[in-house]
This record gives C-alpha cells, sequence and structure tokens, in this order.
C-alpha cells in the first residue's frame, strides 16, 4: 500500500478495468496498478462491482479524489454512447450510480479526453499551450481537444466521414489488423485523415497514443503534415494518470 497520493484514477476498457493511487506533481504511479478483466456482460451493475473491488484493493480514503474514464461520451455524468462495452450504459447516470454505490463523489470522463489531459500535463505535449489534439489509434480513434491547457471535452472525431469512409472504421489501429494492411498502406489512410483534421482545426501539436504508438517510427515519417506529430509518451498510463488529474480539479 503507497503512503500518500493525490487521487485514484481507473480506467475502463473493453478488456481490462485498471486502477492505481497517481502522484500528480510527477504524474507517477504511487501503487502498483491493479488490472481486473472486463466482465463479458460489462453492464453498468457489473462494472461498478470491479470499480469497488479496486478502491478497497487501494484502501482509498474517503477524502481521496476519484477519477474514471469510459470509453463513451460522458456529459455531466451522464453517458451518452458506448464503445467495447455493453449498450446499456447509454443513458446511465453513471456519476449517480458511482457515489451511490461507493458513497462517495467521482468524477467520469472519456477515455481520449482522459489520455489528452495526462499527455498534456505530464507527457508529449507537456507545457505545449495552442491546440493540441490527442488521438488515440486502438479499437476506435478517440480524440482529445486541448486548448492552452483546456480540455474541450467528448470532440469524437473519430467518427468523421472522411471521402466516403467512417474514419474510425477505416483507420482505426483494429482496420489495420483486420484487413492485414502494410504500415505503408495504413500511412496513407492516416494520411488522409490528420489532413482532414488539421484543415478542420489547424492545431499546433498532433499527440498519437494507443499500443501502436509504441511502433511509431513506423508510420509517423510515413505522414507528411504541416502539423508537427509526435507519439504519446504515458502509454498505458494515461487514462489513469488523467483521470485521476481531473478528479482534482472540482468539475
Ligand atoms: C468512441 C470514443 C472513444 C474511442 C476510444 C470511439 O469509438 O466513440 O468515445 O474515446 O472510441 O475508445
Amino acid at each position: 500500500m503507497s503512503t500518500s497520493y493525490d487521487a485514484l484514477g481507473i480506467d475502463i476498457g473493453g478488456s481490462g478495468i485498471k486502477g492505481a493511487p497517481v502522484d500528480l506533481e510527477t504524474g507517477t504511479f504511487a501503487d502498483d496498478r491493479l488490472r481486473i478483466t472486463t466482465p463479458e456482460h460489462s453492464t453498468p451493475d457489473a462494472v461498478c462491482e470491479v470499480i469497488e473491488q479496486i478502491v478497497d484493493h487501494f484502501s482509498t480514503k474517503p477524502h481521496v479524489p476519484i477519477g474514471i474514464t469510459l470509453p463513451a461520451v460522458v456529459t455531466h455524468g451522464v453517458v451518452r454512447s458506448a464503445a467495447n462495452i455493453d449498450r446499456s450504459w447509454i443513458g446511465v447516470d453513471a456519476a449517480a450510480l458511482f457515489a451511490d454505490r461507493l458513497g462517495r463523489e467521482v468524477h467520469l470522463v472519456n477515455d481520449a479526453d482522459a489520455a489528452g489531459v495526462a499527455e498534456r500535463h505530464h507527457g508529449a505535449a507537456k507545457g505545449h499551450d495552442g491546440v493540441v489534439l490527442l488521438t488515440t489509434l486502438g479499437t476506435g480513434i478517440g480524440t482529445a481537444l486541448i486548448v492552452d491547457g483546456h480540455l474541450v471535452p467528448n470532440t469524437e472525431l473519430g467518427h468523421l466521414e472522411i471521402d466516403g469512409h467512417h474514419a474510425e472504421s477505416h483507420a482505426a489501429d483494429s482496420a489495420r489488423k483486420r484487413e492485414d494492411l502494410s504500415m505503408q498502406q495504413w500511412a496513407e489512410r492516416l494520411q488522409m485523415y490528420y489532413t482532414h483534421v488539421e484543415d478542420l482545426l489547424w492545431p499546433d501539436l498532433f499527440v498519437v497514443g494507443g499500443g501502436i504508438s509504441k511502433q511509431a517510427d513506423a508510420f509517423l515519417p510515413l505522414l507528411d503534415l504541416r502539423t508537427e506529430i509526435v507519439p504519446a509518451r504515458l502509454r498505458n498510463k494515461a487514462g489513469i494518470i488523467g483521470a485521476a488529474w481531473l478528479a482534482t480539479q472540482g468539475n
């Protein structure tokens, strides 16, 4: 058990639910991360049970803020979409549900938004003012828009339609795997995606996250963009760190 930490972050994904106490000064975990397999029927009740186990595991004191990510649009604590989790989440006031079950307030946030906030404070976009867009390339494409350090939540730019294609279905890492694309073939799709996004937003920086960002050297040099584009640094810790950070912000 860690001695002290600022907040607990929990990242709900399609295959695993991961939690760790976070030291926000350094942007590091204050204790080993706990991962529990996402229940097969990842309903709000089933996931809530796992969250309780994680909160108990770290003996989380009542005053410690808790931030939780979901692969979904979340507005004012209410889940509005569901990617890789049970569709029964849609319309659920998850903030109220968790508060009821845990006996404390929690902060809920979209998974990509949490990762973006973490990268802005402790990772690849640290100290970057202006317009930063984090994209996570995984099963889907998640996006986080951060302007002068402030998150504009729920941008969902993975769902743009580009040249007749749903961007996420065409250019996410899952499309590369599913269609067995070479890096060159995949990069052509990414080129189309990022060109479109930079023409809409004129960002100062793109940060590319998701598991495939470990292999950034194999595809980022193939892209020709006017915007600087860099790999994420916090890898699979970003969601937990960003959720913990947002939980301390009191909104
Ligand atoms: C969802 C986003 C999510 C992203 C990454 C997309 O399909 O619409 O809410 O951030 O996947 O999980």
